[in-house]
C-alpha cells in the first residue's frame, strides 16, 4: 500500500513522493554520518554536570547498523475512555507520581493545601503550575542523585484558587490572585535521588532548591540589551528585567546551564490605546491586545503596555530565551537577545568535535517560522559557564524551504537582506526585537506552529514537530500551502527533518523531508489520515532524542475535539529514527499534555511531565483538585528505558 496515496491529492502527492525519494536520501546519509566519530570524540550536546566538572559529556549514540528496531518495548493501545484519569505504560514497566503542583522547590516551603488556599508567599516557594519543560542535572557525577529543573508554563485556572478566578465588578483581579499567579509562573530546581530500593524520590530541603518567578532579577544581555525599547520607567538601562514567564520547553548548553523559553508572552500584556497598538510593531506583530483574558493589567502597571504608565515597553522584554545555572542557587539567569524575540520553544544545540555550535528554534504561532542561531566563537569546554558568553555574538537565521528539498538559512543581520533603515530595521536590536517582522520581509517559510527540536548527537540530523494548523490554507497570503506545509486544515500535524549542508552547525543551507505526516487513518478526509507506520497519533509536541538513538513524542491536543475520537486521550511515543516506525509508549490522564521527558543519566528512569490533568490525577479519587506532575517511569527489570 502507498501511504503516500493516502493524501489523495495530485498535486499533494506529487510533493510527497518527492519528499518520500529524499528521505530515502536523507536516511543514506544518515547511514552514513552514523559510523562513531561522535562515540570517538566523547562529544554530544546531552552534557550533565556536577559543580565540579560542568563539561562533563554523556556516551556518544552507538548506533549498530541491521540491528533491528530501536523500539524494545511492546507499544500500548489508545485510551479512548473520557472518564480515563490515570497512566498506562507498556508491560514490565511501573510510574509513580514524583513531584505535583504545590510541592516543596525551597527549603521551609509550606505544605500544599488541597483546597488551594496557599497564600502567593507560600507558591513562591512551591512547585508552580503547567509542569513543563525539563533536564536532569547529574550531581556529582552520580547516576543516582541529580537535580530537576522545570518550567511552570501557566496558570490552571480552575484550581489555583480556593474561591475560583474572580475580579469586581469593575473588571478589576484582586491583587492577591494576580500575584499568587504570578508566583505559579516561571522555573524550579529541586533535588532527586534513587534510594536503597531503587525508587526515585525528591531530597527535601535541599541546597539547591530554587524557584524562579515573575520577581526573580534577571540580566539582560546581547545585542539588544540597553536599547532605548527595552528602558521602561523602572529599568532606565533597559539591561534588567523582573522575571520571565509563559516558560515552554528547555535545552541544555554543552557547559551545563539550562535554557527556558518564553513562550505565550503576549498574552500577560494590554494596551488600550488603539492608535499605539496600532503603530508598535513589536506589539502588533506579536498579537497583543487591548485586553487579557489574565486580567493582571488592572492591577499590576507592569502589564499595561501603554505609552502612559511606564511600562509601554515592558513587553518587548519579553519573548526570549533565559539562561540559568541550576547548581549554583544564587546565580543570576541571564535573558539572551541573540536568539531573537517571538514565542520560543526550546532551543536545541548541535555541537561538532571541534566546537562549532548552533541553536535550532521554534516560534509556535500560526503560520510562524523555524529559527537557528550560530555563535561567532567555539565551545571550549576548558572554559566551563565561560562559554555563556557564546550566546552574545553571532548570527541568527530563519529557514526557507525549497519545493526541491533544499533550504536556505537567511541571515536576520542589520544591513543584510533588507534589513535597513530603508525598510524600517534601525539597528540589530531593532532586528531582534521584530525578529518576526525580520523573517516575515526576507520571505521566511511559514510553518504549521513549530514546537520543539530535537538534534540527533551523533548524526546531528534536526526533528521539527509541526503541531497542527487549522488555519492553513484558509487564504491568507501568509497561511497559503508550501512544500513543508502541504495539508490544508492540518488538524494532526507533522515532523519535519533537515540535514545541514556538510553537517554542519553553521550551515546556510539544507536539505528537508517530512519524517512523518499524522493523522487518523480511518478519517473520511484522505489529506487527515497521515502516513504514520505504526501507531497513529496527533499533535506532535515535546521531542526528545534519547542515548540509544530513539526518538521521543509527546503529544498536546485537545482531547474533546471530534478529530480525536479515534486517538483518544494525550500520549508519548517513541520513533526509530531510520526505520520511522512509531509505538505508543504511555497514555496519560484524560485533559493532560505530555511533556517534559528527562532521563538519569543510565537511562534507567525516564522523568515525564503531565501536564494541566483535567479530573483528580494524580490522586485519581475522583474528588481531589488535578495536580500537574512529575512521573518517573522505571522498568521492573531495572534496564534501560524503552530497550
Ligand atoms: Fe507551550 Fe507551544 O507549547
Ligand atoms: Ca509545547
Ligand atoms: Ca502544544
Ligand atoms: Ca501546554
Amino acid at each position: 500500500m502507498s501511504l503516500l496515496n493516502s493524501f489523495g491529492s495530485a498535486s499533494l502527492e506529487a510533493i510527497l513522493e518527492k519528499r518520500l525519494a529524499r528521505r530515502q536520501l536523507i536516511g543514506q546519509g544518515l547511514t552514513l554520518a552514523s559510523g562513531g566519530l561522535l562515540a570517538a570524540m566523547g562529544v554530544g550536546c546531552g552534557s550533565s554536570g556536577s559543580k565540579a566538572a560542568k563539561t562533563e559529556v554523556p556516551p556518544a549514540i552507538l548506533l549498530k547498523p541491521n540491528q533491528g528496531s530501536r523500539l524494545g518495548f511492546q507499544g500500548v493501545p489508545a485510551i479512548l475512555d473520557p472518564t480515563f484519569d490515570s497512566i498506562v505504560v507498556p508491560s514490565g514497566y511501573q510510574f509513580r507520581p514524583l513531584f505535583s503542583w504545590g510541592d516543596e522547590v525551597v527549603a521551609g516551603a509550606p505544605a500544599w493545601q488541597k483546597d488551594a488556599s496557599d497564600t502567593a508567599e507560600a507558591q513562591a516557594l512551591q512547585a508552580g503550575q503547567s509542569h513543563d519543560g525539563m533536564i536532569f542535572y547529574a550531581l556529582d557525577g552520580r547516576e543516582d542523585r541529580g537535580l530537576l529543573v522545570m518550567n511552570f508554563e501557566d496558570i490552571e485556572p480552575n484550581t489555583i484558587h480556593k474561591e475560583g478566578v474572580s475580579k469586581d465588578a469593575a473588571g478589576r483581579r484582586p491583587l492577591t490572585q494576580v500575584r499568587k499567579e504570578q508566583a505559579a509562573l516561571g522555573v524550579g530546581v529541586i533535588e532527586v535521588q534513587r534510594d536503597a530500593k531503587g525508587a526515585w524520590q525528591q531530597k527535601k530541603n535541599s541546597a539547591y532548591g530554587r524557584r524562579i518567578d515573575l520577581h526573580t532579577r534577571m540580566e539582560i544581555r546581547g545585542p539588544a540589551a540597553g536599547h532605548s525599547k527595552l528602558q521602561t520607567s523602572e529599568d532606565q538601562s533597559g539591561r534588567w528585567v523582573k522575571g520571565t514567564l509563559n516558560n515552554c520547553a528547555s535545552s541544555r548548553t554543552p557547559w551545563g546551564t539550562y535554557l527556558t523559553c518564553e513562550e505565550n508572552f503576549q498574552n500577560y500584556f494590554a494596551n488600550k490605546d488603539a492608535a499605539a497598538l496600532a503603530r508598535t510593531r513589536e506589539q502588533k506583530r506579536y498579537g497583543i491586545a487591548a485586553s487579557t483574558s489574565y486580567g493582571w493589567e488592572t492591577v499590576d502597571p507592569r502589564f499595561e503596555a501603554e505609552p502612559k504608565g511606564g511600562f509601554a515597553n515592558e513587553a518587548n522584554r519579553f519573548g526570549w530565551v533565559v539562561e540559568i545555572d541550576p547548581y549554583d542557587p544564587s546565580s543570576t539567569p541571564i535573558k539572551h537577545t541573540s536568539f531573537g524575540r517571538f514565542s520560543h520553544e526550546n532551543c536545541e544545540c548541535a555541537l561538532t568535535p571541534d566546537g562549532r555550535l548552533a541553536f535550532y528554534m521554534g516560534d509556535d504561532a500560526r503560520a510562524e517560522y523555524i529559527y537557528k542561531f550560530v555563535p561567532k566563537g567555539r565551545y571550549d569546554s576548558s572554559l566551563g559557564l565561560a562559554n555563556s558568553r557564546l550566546l552574545e555574538e553571532g548570527t541568527l537565521y530563519v529557514a526557507v524551504c525549497n519545493e526541491d528539498g533544499t533550504g536556505t538559512w537567511k541571515a536576520l543581520a542589520f544591513g543584510q537582506n533588507g534589513l535597513t533603515p530603508e525598510n524600517g530595521f534601525a539597528d540589530q536590536a531593532d532586528v531582534l526585537i521584530n525578529a518576526r517582522s525580520a523573517a516575515d520581509f526576507v520571505g521566511a517559510t511559514s510553518m504549521d506552529r513549530p514546537e520543539w527540536v530535537a538534534v540527533h548527537p551523533e548524526s546531528r540530523e534536526i526533528y521539527v514537530t509541526l503541531t497542527n494548523n487549522n488555519k492553513r490554507g484558509n487564504g491568507d497570503k501568509r497561511q497559503a500551502l508550501n512544500p513543508a506545509n502541504p495539508r490544508a486544515n492540518n488538524v494532526y500535524g507533522h515532523i519535519l527533518h533537515f540535514k545541514e549542508e556538510g553537517n554542519d552547525p553553521a550551515a546556510e543551507s539544507f536539505r528537508w523531508d517530512i519524517f512523518l505526516s499524522a493523522g487518523d487513518p480511518a478519517a473520511a478526509d484522505p489529506q487527515q489520515r497521515g502516513n504514520v507506520q505504526g501507531d497513529s497519533f496527533g499533535s506532535p509536541d515535546g521531542l526528545y532524542i534519547d542515548q540509544g538513538g530513539r526518538l521521543w513524542i509527546c503529544t498536546d491536543f485537545d482531547d474533546a475535539a471530534p478529530e480525536y475520537a479515534n486517538i483518544g486521550l494525550n500520549q508519548l511515543l517513541c520513533a526509530d529514527p531510520e526505520t520511522r516506525e512509531v509505538r505508543r509508549f504511555l497514555v496519560g490522564p484524560k485533559g493532560c499534555e505530555i511533556t517534559g521527558i528527562a532521563h538519569s543519566p543510565d537511562k534507567k528512569a525516564m522523568f515525564v511531565n503531565i501536564q494541566h490533568p483535567l479530573l483528580s490525577f494524580p490522586a485519581s479519587d475522583g474528588q481531589s483538585r488535578p495536580r500537574s506532575t512529575t512521573l518517573v517511569i522505571t522498568k521492573d527489570d531495572g534496564g534501560e528505558i524503552g530497550s
